[in-house]
């Protein structure tokens, strides 16, 4: 037997990669670029110990059976850990994942260092917009400085679906026999159907620039407060038909529909915090000679931040903000033109995922892996919250 045809039989097989997001789970092996499959995530019942476990078996076994097709006991796996994010969800994954699948071992990858592994930098200020949240949180050679955590549900793209759902009720549709009625009187046009809002708001929305931006903030607050009120309006985009799927009904999404609906993302919380705000804040809560190398390494991914002038604005808000404020003229002044954005080598909604690919192509997953053996002794898995965990484990096991 020639000699490489060895090497193939004793040569581990690439890892399971595994991204469990709140909208989308992305899987696929280690060492590719891209994941081989991306399907909705279900609704996950974290309170219920027994129903989310039933629900993550349903979803691995597809993802086993029916997306990768391999067999479980042969594969390493690599887990997305969101580092702030539910311990009963990472628990419960392992379950499953050891105790029914028999997986050779688990690694728990932070999600937010990822990105930056695709870049092969340590350091880096890391912004993901996803479905739920927007979350910021700075990386400094490796280590995530957990204190300057910063998240915000507003620029996530479930509060701007809701938006859209809204402003969709004041569109118009024309039925098949011709006539043109509002959307709120139309049967016909099934919004209710959250597939539909979200492709419209991908597909056909957009964010305006900060000029823009403001004076749509300002008229959804008062219309009658804006002056020159109609010339702004007229400049907007044109409406675009939408099919419904219903009856050949067509939904006519008006221009300000387009523009405005994104708006709920830059605007001020409760608090008066914007997303611009909290990454300048998140920034400020580093040591200051940290902050200049986070600010000229921008990273953004998640699927939000694919939105069409996400990130134009999202700079513009920032330079804004540090000319218009005091506080961060005060802090960040000297920094305002430094700020500089990495492009991420694959699409930003799985870019995370691709990172947790080339780490587990590494070494890391024969090192830092949590195997099978030590779940079946232990029956519980480290997590950086536990202090039992915040040593390395094989030191802390007692001698036997
Ligand atoms: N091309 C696109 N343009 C605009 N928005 C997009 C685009 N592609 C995806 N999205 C939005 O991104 C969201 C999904 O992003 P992503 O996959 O990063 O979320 P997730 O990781 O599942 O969620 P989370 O990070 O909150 O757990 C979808 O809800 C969708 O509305
Ligand atoms: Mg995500």
């Amino acid at each position: 037997m020639p000699f490489y045809e060895g090497i193939g039989l004793i040569a581990e097989k690439n890892a399971v990669v595994i991204e469990l997001g709140s909208a989308f789970t992305k899987v696929g092996y280690a060492g590719e670029a891209t994941p081989r499959a991306i399907l909705p995530t279900p609704e996950l019942p974290l309170d219920d110990e027994e129903a989310l476990y039933d629900t993550l078996f349903e979803l691995i076994h597809r993802v086993y059976f029916k997306h990768l097709l391999v067999n479980p006991r042969d594969r390493r796996v690599v887990i997305l850990d969101p580092l702030i994010g539910p311990v009963s969800l990472k628990r419960a994954l392992a379950r499953v994942l050891f105790q029914h699948f028999e997986a050779l071992s688990v690694l728990f990858a932070p999600s937010v260092l990822m990105p930056l592994v695709t870049l092969g930098r340590a350091t880096g200020l890391v912004l993901d917009a996803g479905r739920e949240e927007a979350v910021i949180l700075p990386v400094y050679e490796g280590v995530p400085v957990l204190k300057a955590w910063k998240a915000t549900p507003l620029a996530g793209s479930k509060a701007m679906q809701a938006e859209v759902g809204r402003l969709l009720q004041a569109c118009t549709v024309k039925t098949n026999d011709g006539q043109i009625q509002p959307v709120a009187e139309a049967p016909q046009a099934q919004l209710a159907d959250d597939t539909i809002v979200e492709d419209i708001q991908i597909r056909l929305c957009f964010v305006t620039d900060l000029e823009r931006g403001l004076q749509l903030q300002k008229i959804r607050k008062d219309a009658s407060q804006v002056s020159g009120l109609s010339s702004f309006l007229k400049k907007t985009v044109p409406a675009v038909t939408y099919p419904l799927p219903a009856g050949h009904t067509l939904l006519y999404v008006d221009g300000m529909t387009r523009e405005s609906a994104a708006e709920v993302m830059f605007e001020p919380d409760e608090d008066g915090r914007t997303l611009a705000s909290l990454l300048l804040d998140a920034i400020i809560a580093c040591p200051i000679d940290m902050r200049r190398e986070l600010v000229e390494n921008v990273v953004i991914v998640g699927g939000t931040s694919m939105m069409v002038g996400f990130k134009a604005r999202l700079f513009q808000e920032i330079k804004h903000l540090i000319k218009e404020e005091n506080y961060y003229q005060e802090k960040m002044g000297v920094l305002v033109d430094q700020f500089k954005l990495h492009v991420t080598p694959t699409q930003a909604n799985f870019a995370s995922w691709t990172g947790a690919s080339i780490f587990g192509a590494t070494d890391a997953i024969s090192t830092r892996s949590f195997t099978r053996e030590m779940f079946l002794k232990e029956k519980i898995i480290p997590d950086w919250s536990d202090f039992r965990f915040n040593q390395l484990y094989v030191e802390e096991k007692p001698p036997t």
